[in-house]
């Protein structure tokens, strides 16, 4: 039965869920990744078999009760493959997933996130489930020297939790992190290995391509290169499934009737420069936007309000004098009787 908690934060909200317990589907035959990554994945995974081997089945679990679980940070760019590796670690242990989106559920506990980080491990020991925390970047913050905020001292409460919660869970915990992740030494010391994510090669791109296709239901055109694409764009995996599936709706839109329709080159290559220059976009206006340009819609639509904000308040400013000016006269014209 999911914890109270659980149902309270699944289908909060829109699309996707906060926290969510899937039955993990995908393997690691569908990751392709570097020989490196896949190398120190391959003993991650070893590590989880050898640890369930010594502390389950030949029963050191129950003499050492601390200590117990097994922590590993996936850290790499956005759309290196981290979520789906974690589940295909899940999957080839057997276990469910408990995702937590770290990122979302950090601003819905205000003030409450320790208790709640405590019953999240509470849930995936119930479930048996390996643990996720998914863009979990704040989390491995270092612990504030001072802490003066309330928010400060909350983020170091829940580090504090974590790590008293991490030393008595008996599974796997798995972070994912970007690369500039900074994490607290007291943190560092309780993760096992760092599985570092790097960009795919032309090599691996070409095979992303391929493996985001069902192998034989998906109608390719004979034009279709993926070599080509891949030498082309330099992107991540999450932006090839995005093109893969942008160039399918482009094809299946398409006048005619469904059975010619065909995925084409010019389908692939149209949507994969649509997701580029969609990331493009989106990194202009967070951080290179010039506020003081005045090209930009937003920053003009700032400057008339703010212009109409000042004139009303030149005329507020009026009037009041207007009613001063009155006050005083009518005040004089008393004394004056
Ligand atoms: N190395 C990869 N091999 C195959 N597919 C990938 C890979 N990396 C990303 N993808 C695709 O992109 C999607 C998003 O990737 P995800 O695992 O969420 O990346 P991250 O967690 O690193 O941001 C995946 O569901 C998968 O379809
Ligand atoms: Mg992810």
């Amino acid at each position: 039965m999911p914890s109270p908690l659980l149902s309270f934060f699944s289908g909060r909200l829109a699309g996707r869920r906060a926290i969510e317990t899937i039955v993990p589907e995908r393997t690691f035959d569908d990751v392709i990744l570097p020989p490196a990554t896949r190398a120190t994945l391959d003993q991650a995974l070893g590590q989880v078999r050898n640890h369930n081997l010594i502390f389950g089945r030949w029963g050191l679990g129950e003499r050492h009760a601390t200590g117990l679980g097994l922590v590993f940070n996936f850290a790499g760019p956005p759309g290196t493959g981290k979520t789906i590796c974690a589940e295909a670690i899940a999957h080839a242990l057997g276990k469910k997933l408990l995702i937590v989106n770290y990122a979302e559920v950090e601003s819905m506990w205000a003030g409450e996130t320790p208790k709640n980080v405590a019953s999240l491990f509470r849930a995936a020991a119930e479930q048996d489930a390996v643990l996720l925390f998914d863009e979990a970047d704040a989390i491995a913050a270092r612990r504030f020297g001072r802490t003066s905020h309330g928010l400060e001292r909350e983020a170091n409460t829940t580090v504090n939790v974590l790590l008293r919660e991490l030393e008595g869970f008996n599974g796997v915990v798995i972070f994912a992190t970007n690369l500039a992740a900074n994490f607290d030494p007291a943190f560092e010391r309780r993760i096992r290995t760092h599985v570092l994510f790097e960009m795919p090669g032309i090599d691996e791109r070409e095979r992303i391509w391929r493996v985001q296709l069902h192998p034989t239901k998906t109608p390719l055109a004979d034009d279709v290169n993926f070599r080509a694409l891949a030498e082309r764009f330099a992107v991540s995996g999450g932006d090839i499934k995005n093109a893969v599936l942008k160039a399918a709706t482009a094809a299946a839109t398409e006048p005619g009737p469904d059975v010619g329709k065909r995925i084409h080159q010019r389908h692939f290559e149209r949507a994969i420069e649509e997701v580029v220059a969609g990331k493009s976009v989106m990194q202009q206006s967070l951080f290179d936007g010039d506020v003081t340009s005045s090209d930009d819609p937003a920053v003009r639509a700032m400057q008339a309000a703010e212009s109409r904000w000042r004139s009303t308040a030149i005329f507020a400013l009026a009037v009041a004098g207007t009613a001063l000016l009155v006050a005083v006269g009518a005040l004089g014209a008393v004394l004056a009787r």
